[in-house]
């Protein structure tokens, strides 16, 4: 009778199960030594029991082979990275090296120039020169710091007659709102919105001819005035040339707007006060985004030892602390706001008198 003796073998007691064998599986078990012959059993033992497998190269349990171990990504006993992402570790730490050197011999060396430059205080005249490429040079940082909707949010607070000074090229112009309409303030309130004449003063007349052609092609039907002249120096007359018949006297403008401006004239708190003193006194505002100082040490001392080369190239002193201008000048400050870690700011200021004008 031909008996299969492993049916016979209690396999459980006698011969450990390897966890990954399943009940299942169909791979040769070793088989139960035979009583009869010692050397005979020796022999189908060694015939029954497989050779050792590492654990990757054990059958699954559905019986199929895995993958052999692939000799790049199998980590080492010892280390647990792969060599290919060691490899790329060490690539891209020299890269990053290389880049930190280049970068601070390139900023010792702006220094050492910046130091032997003499630059005058004012360098407004640069604008002159780079109104051309003045938009192409700003948009990416700009971008990068989404500027854009914060001159949206600042500029969208402008109602009444309103006066843009410093325009540059315009970059606010997309977001003004033309004619006036009744509607809710930011509290909720009944109020008047919306710009009921617009004004734009540029010391460069090459910067005031960009926004005049971008306000044309943009609002073709709405009237406006573009003037080159120092905005120390607008008149309250300069609101009348823009086409609005204004009865009441004295005229003021009742929104004030200047974005970048005071890092690029020679004088700001001067000019700071005589904005003050065209703003409609109880309820004119003066809207302020401005980038200056940092809250950090570390950054104004790059911007310090940098500032005379970026002034000379660009025409802005970037290093100025905006906050003492503003409290110079003696303006009232309603709102005050800081990002970039603290070198944007925006400031909603009014005339100082306006408390006691309102009063009385
Ligand atoms: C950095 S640009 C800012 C332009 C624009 N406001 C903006 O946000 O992109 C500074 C501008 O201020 C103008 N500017 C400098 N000094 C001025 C002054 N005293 N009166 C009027 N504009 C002046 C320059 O001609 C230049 O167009």
């Amino acid at each position: 009778m031909n008996v299969n003796p492993l049916r016979r073998v209690p396999l459980v007691a006698k011969w450990p199960v390897t966890p990954c064998r399943s009940a299942s599986s169909k791979a040769p078990r070793p088989q139960k030594p035979s009583s009869k012959s010692p050397k005979s059993a020796a022999i189908k033992r060694r015939q029954a029991i497989p050779p050792r497998q590492h654990h990757q190269d054990r059958p699954t349990p559905q019986g199929t082979q895995s993958e052999p171990p692939n000799a790049e990504t199998t980590a080492k006993p010892g280390h647990g990275i792969p060599p290919r992402a060691l490899t790329f570790l060490g690539i891209s730490a020299l890269t990053i090296s290389m880049y930190c050197g280049y970068l601070y011999a390139s900023y010792t060396r702006e220094v050492n120039k910046a130091q032997t430059l003499n630059v005058p205080r004012d360098v407004s005249d640069r604008y002159n020169t780079t109104a051309a490429t003045f938009d192409a040079d700003v948009e990416l940082s700009e971008k990068a710091m989404g500027l854009g909707k914060k001159r949206r949010d600042l500029i969208r607070q402008a109602r009444g007659h309103v006066l843009e000074v410093s325009c540059g090229t315009g970059r606010n112009l997309p977001f003004y709102e033309l004619g006036e309409r009744r509607g809710l303030d930011a509290d909720g309130h009944a109020a008047v919105l919306g710009c009921r004449s617009v004004t734009f003063v540029d010391l460069s007349p090459q910067m005031v001819a960009i926004t005049k052609e971008k306000f044309e092609e943009l609002y073709p039907a709405f009237p406006a005035v573009f003037r080159a002249c120092d905005a120390g120096k607008v008149e309250l007359s300069d609101l009348g040339r823009s086409g609005v018949k204004v009865q009441e006297a004295p005229v003021y403008f009742d929104t004030v707007v200047q974005t970048m401006g005071l890092c690029s004239m020679p004088d700001p708190v001067a000019t700071l006060r005589h904005l003050g003193s065209v703003t409609e006194p109880a309820s004119g505002r003066i809207l302020l985004l401005e980038h200056g100082r940092s809250y950090y040490d570390w950054l104004n001392r790059i911007l310090d030892n940098l500032a005379p080369a970026h002034a000379d190239r660009h025409g802005c002193w970037w290093n100025r602390d905006i906050g003492d201008i503003v409290r110079e000048s003696g303006l009232e400050i309603v709102e005050e706001k800081r990002w970039h870690l603290g070198t944007t700011w925006r400031y909603v200021l009014r005339p100082k008198q306006s408390t006691e004008k309102a009063r009385s």
